[in-house]
């Protein structure tokens, strides 16, 4: 297993000249990020990373080690020892999955528990220390589209390639829904702003994008043509 402290880039500064692009996608809570992260990454050949995952794939795993979520200290703790590993698997698009002694908890991490207990994990300045040196691994697989809350302003505010998405909040709430989830979104994006370690925050030079009423196609469109005229004007 590899463990954190073998995530090969996390600590180097990283020349975008010579090294993989990043597309990041922040954002509240159903804002879209997640949908067209994987568009992006569909229609440009990068690779997808959910770093929500990340986080809810932390939290999962202290639920069954009944390690309490609220104790700073022992979720810090569970970082430093658990065995896990980055992945990256092809489909329609190549993705990044963090395992966990081997597995991949696609399902368990978006249960109703597991969403409640992941805001608690995720304000841990330890716990998000442990995610960026692994986030910031991923680019041993290539060019990335990444999406979270801090990658334009913590994991990587180096890169040029900053959105923030966001819709208003009935719509939001609506999306999430229609997923058959119920979720006091306007609380989380409070938790999630509100925190002293990497708060949700529109990174400097982000393209703020409000897609309420938009497609996704629509939005991705934005995000490919923004990124396209970035990437002409650096030459
Ligand atoms: O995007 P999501 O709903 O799967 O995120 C789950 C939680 O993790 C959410 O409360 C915000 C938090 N998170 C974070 O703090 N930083 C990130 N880069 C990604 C997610």
């Amino acid at each position: 297993m590899k463990s954190v402290s073998k995530f090969r880039y996390s600590q180097r500064k990283i020349n975008l000249n010579k090294q993989p692009i990043i597309i990041a996608i922040d954002g509240t809570s159903a804002s879209g990020k997640s949908t067209n992260s994987k568009l992006i990454a569909q229609q440009l050949g990068y690779v997808y990373v959910d770093t929500g995952a990340m986080y809810r794939t932390l939290a999962w795993h202290c639920l069954q080690k009944r390690i309490d979520v609220h104790d700073v200290k022992a979720v810090a703790a569970v970082c430093r020892k658990w065995k896990t590993e980055l992945k990256c698997v092809a489909g329609d698009f190549r993705s990044v999955r963090l395992l966990v002694d081997g597995y991949y908890p696609e399902k368990e991490v978006r249960t109703a528990e597991t969403s409640a207990a992941v805001p608690h994990v995720a304000a841990g300045p330890k716990v998000r220390d442990w995610m960026k040196k692994a986030q910031r691994s991923c680019i041993e697989f290539g060019d990335l589209v990444m999406e979270g809350r801090d990658i334009g302003t913590n994991v990587f505010p180096e890169t040029d390639f900053k959105f923030y998405l966001d819709a208003h909040l009935a719509e939001r709430s609506a999306r999430r829904a229609a997923e058959g989830v119920d979720e006091d979104l306007a609380k989380r994006d409070q938790r999630d702003s509100q925190r002293a370690a990497a708060p949700l925050m529109i990174a400097l030079g982000a393209v703020i994008i409000n897609n309420s009423g938009e497609t996704p196609q629509q939005t991705t469109a934005k995000i490919i043509a923004e990124v396209k005229r970035r990437m002409a004007a650096r030459g």
